[in-house]
């Protein structure tokens, strides 16, 4: 089992594939240098050994993240390896959209369980400043595939910035009215390369929260194994909403993830200013060497990421590390 100090369990691994993204979302990708990694990102049969290892500890749940992780042209066989490892029970992708349309029956088809694709804007040319793309309608009409499709669980992400989407709370209830999805706002989180960005554009969710319980929606009940989300529910909406306040003091006691960067090195959380190579225990099928060093690793986890003392540790953007 994986538990650090404070008697947190870790079942959820967050794996990125890939630091590439094809998208420059100004919040954390933003214009300049070419964010195009050309190191080597891990192959499929050291993501098999990896998982393998943390399945024996406990793990029952990987989200692949990026960067974007359809950029990998290996995606599925991935899917499918994780899929395949036993004790794996789901297999999450968190993604910009790009391929929704076109991949998602494949997904599927691989073993995807459950999708989270960012949506900051259903303004198209909001949409537009914030991601660099000209693809919003075609993002939306696969989110509405993958719900036909019976995808059990899909969720959409919008980064809350003042000035972009900060009014745009009846526009967002309106797309969740007939949507069975959970649509979640995350604050705006100050990472290294955003910090005057950050200044300009955060909005704490307390507000939207204070505003919800007005208009009668109700807060659910958090089960153990729940997300960062406070999630809401309304009697005339098929969607939920659901708030990711980071910045909240209790936010990290629950925590119960861990992540590992597509060049293979563990983070233990997403704002730590040091990071683990595992890399070299990726070279053979025996994973107890890999399981004895995780089980060390997790007991140096911090109590909590620091965000409140206006601390970005090493993490330059989430690219890098997953979100
Ligand atoms: P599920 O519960 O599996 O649906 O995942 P999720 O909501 O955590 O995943 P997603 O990849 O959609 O991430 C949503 C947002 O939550 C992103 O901005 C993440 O960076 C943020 N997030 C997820 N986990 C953590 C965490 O442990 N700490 C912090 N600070 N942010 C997190
Ligand atoms: N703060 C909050 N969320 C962020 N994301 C990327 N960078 C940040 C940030 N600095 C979000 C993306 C995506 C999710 C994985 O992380 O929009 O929805
Ligand atoms: Fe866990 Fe770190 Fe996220 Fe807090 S910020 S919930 S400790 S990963």
């Amino acid at each position: 089992m994986l538990m650090d100090r404070f008697a947190r369990r870790f079942t959820y691994l967050r794996l990125s594939v890939t630091e590439n993204c094809n998208f420059r979302c100004d919040y954390c990708l933003p214009d300049g240098p070419d964010c195009t990694s050309r190191q080597a990102e891990l192959t499929v049969p050291e993501i098999r050994r990896l998982v393998t290892a943390f399945a024996a500890l406990g793990t029952r749940k990987v989200r692949l993240t990026g960067g974007e992780p359809c950029l990998r042209k290996d995606l599925l066989e991935i899917i499918q390896t994780v899929k395949a490892v036993p004790g794996i029970e789901e297999v999450a992708i968190t993604t910009n959209g790009y391929r929704l349309q076109r991949d998602t029956p494949a997904w599927r088809a691989a073993g995807v369980d459950a999708i989270n694709v960012s949506v900051d804007s259903l303004d198209p040319s909001t949409f537009h400043l914030v991601t660099g793309q000209n693809r919003l309608p075609a993002i939306l009409d696969g989110i509405d595939q993958a719900i036909e499709l019976g995808i059990p669980k899909v969720k959409v992400n919008s980064v809350l910035l003042k000035g972009y989407n900060g009014g745009a709370l009846p526009d967002f209830l309106d797309y969740i009215k007939t949507r069975k999805v959970s649509l979640r706002f995350i604050e705006l989180m100050r990472t290294n390369d955003n910090v005057a960005y950050y200044q300009r554009h955060h909005i704490s969710g307390q507000s939207i929260k204070e505003q919800l319980l007005r208009e009668g929606w109700q807060q659910c009940v958090k089960s153990r194994t729940a997300g960062p989300a406070q999630e809401f529910w309304h009697s005339e909406y098929q969607g939920k909403l659901g708030l990711i306040m980071p910045y909240s003091r209790d936010f990290c006691d629950d925590c119960n993830r861990l992540r590992v960067s597509s060049l293979g090195q563990l983070f233990l959380c997403l704002f730590t200013e040091h990071h683990q190579d595992l890399r070299a225990y990726l070279q053979t099928d025996d994973t107890a060497p890999l399981q004895a060093a995780l089980q060390e690793l997790v007991l140096s986890k911090k109590a909590t990421h620091g965000l409140h003392e206006q601390f970005s540790g090493a993490t330059r953007h989430l690219a890098m590390i997953g979100g």
